[in-house]
């Protein structure tokens, strides 16, 4: 079975590189394409070299654009490379613009698609990811679930039970991997964050940052914060770009981005999290970190049911005072979600070697 895995953005490569690992002990020899959405050395080749991700077989090169620009470029991109490599079947991950434009291509070429983190919804459309998730999912021919409520959402959508598995999330893949590089990592001292504590931020919806008023209220909040616990912030070049239009990040220590093993270390070693992105709503609930989410709703709610995340909105004045309730409230110790226990790629590479079978008796 010849497989194909698509990368684009810094999301990707954790939800990958697993899955590639796994298919190439269990015999397999998975191909690699990345789009190019992301680009500077710290937003992808710092990622390919902590998680060991091969040199992909063709990069894009696309770049960034406005969302119907991108989308384009990687379609138009992508079609004859994947003809041209013709993989028995395509693997998106996550809910990217390339995760997007990617199945779209397979789909009108019929080429088989499974989607790695299928059936979360924000129910939001007002964002890009939630679009890209729905029309992902309508087309995609295997749902690879990281928890019930993908199922759920789903089957709610009409999709046939047979197309649905629950595999779990493959992010903790990466993080259970590299916990003991990020043990060994010095980022702390090298930062110099205090030995009393410290807080992790981060910010790119553009939703929060796109708008100078919005991202002025919430460094005001995070400033008051900052009070309390020193916070450090990690910040994405979307972000640092209208920074000085919402008045400085005064009182943050605002650093570059950091690579996977850092910034897990960087994370693991906090007491709060403040952050507007998905994939770390689930990273703090795997550590018991408490987390605040700066949305007014998730994608994944399963990390504020069973996990350490807390919806926490925008309003400057309800993050400061849920800050301070976090701090004083004593660390959780319930059980990570079912299948959050760093086996997943197993489990999808089961799912594709069960579908392959059957499709080659069929
Ligand atoms: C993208 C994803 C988002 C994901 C995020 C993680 C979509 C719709 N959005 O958002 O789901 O959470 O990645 O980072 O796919 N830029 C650089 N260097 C880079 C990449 C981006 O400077 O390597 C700057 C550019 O100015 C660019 C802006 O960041 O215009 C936004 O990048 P883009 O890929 O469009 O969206 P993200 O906000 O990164």
């Amino acid at each position: 079975m010849k497989i194909l895995t698509i990368v684009g953005a810094r999301p990707n490569f954790m939800k990958a590189a697993p899955l590639l690992g796994c298919l190439r002990r269990r015999g397999h020899q998975p191909l690699l394409v990345h789009t190019g959405q992301h680009y500077d050395a710290n937003m992808s080749d710092a990622f390919f070299r902590d998680l060991g991700l091969p040199t992909p077989d063709r990069h894009l090169g696309i770049g960034s654009g406005s969302h119907a620009q991108q989308t384009a470029k990687i379609i138009a991109a992508f079609e004859p490379v994947v003809l041209e490599l013709a993989p028995d079947l395509v693997v998106v991950v996550g809910d990217v613009n390339s995760t997007l434009a990617c199945t779209l291509v397979c789909s009108k070429l019929g080429i088989p698609v499974a989607h790695v983190e299928a059936g979360l919804r924000s129910r939001d459309r007002t964002m890009p990811e939630e679009i890209n998730r729905l029309v992902t999912d309508c087309l995609a021919d295997l749902l690879l679930t990281p928890s019930p409520d993908g199922d759920e959402n789903l089957r709610a959508e009409g999709v046939p039970a047979e197309k649905i598995h629950h595999v779990g999330n493959i992010m903790i893949d990466s993080l259970v991997q590299h916990l003991d590089a990020a043990r060994r990592c010095d980022v702390v001292a090298r930062l110099a964050l205090p030995a009393s504590g410290y807080g992790v931020v981060t910010l790119h919806r553009p939703s929060n940052v796109d708008d100078p008023a919005t991202l002025a209220g919430i460094l005001g909040a995070l400033r008051e914060i900052s009070r309390d616990l020193p916070l450090v912030f990690p910040c994405h070049p979307r972000t640092a770009g209208q920074l000085d239009r919402a008045g400085g990040a005064g009182g943050l220590k605002v650093i570059e981005p950091l690579g996977y093993i850092e910034f897990l270390a960087l994370v693991a070693n906090s007491k709060l999290v403040l952050t507007d992105s998905g994939g770390l709503q689930e990273e703090t609930t795997y550590h018991r970190i408490p987390c605040l989410t700066i949305r007014d709703n998730t994608e994944r709610p399963i990390t504020i049911t069973q996990g350490s995340n807390v919806l926490a909105g925008t309003d400057p004045r309800r993050l400061v005072t849920l800050a301070r309730e976090a701090l004083a409230r004593p660390r959780q110790s319930r059980p990570v979600p079912a299948l959050w226990d760093g086996k997943t790629a197993d489990r999808i590479v089961d799912v594709l070697e069960q579908w392959w079978r059957s499709r080659s008796a069929g």
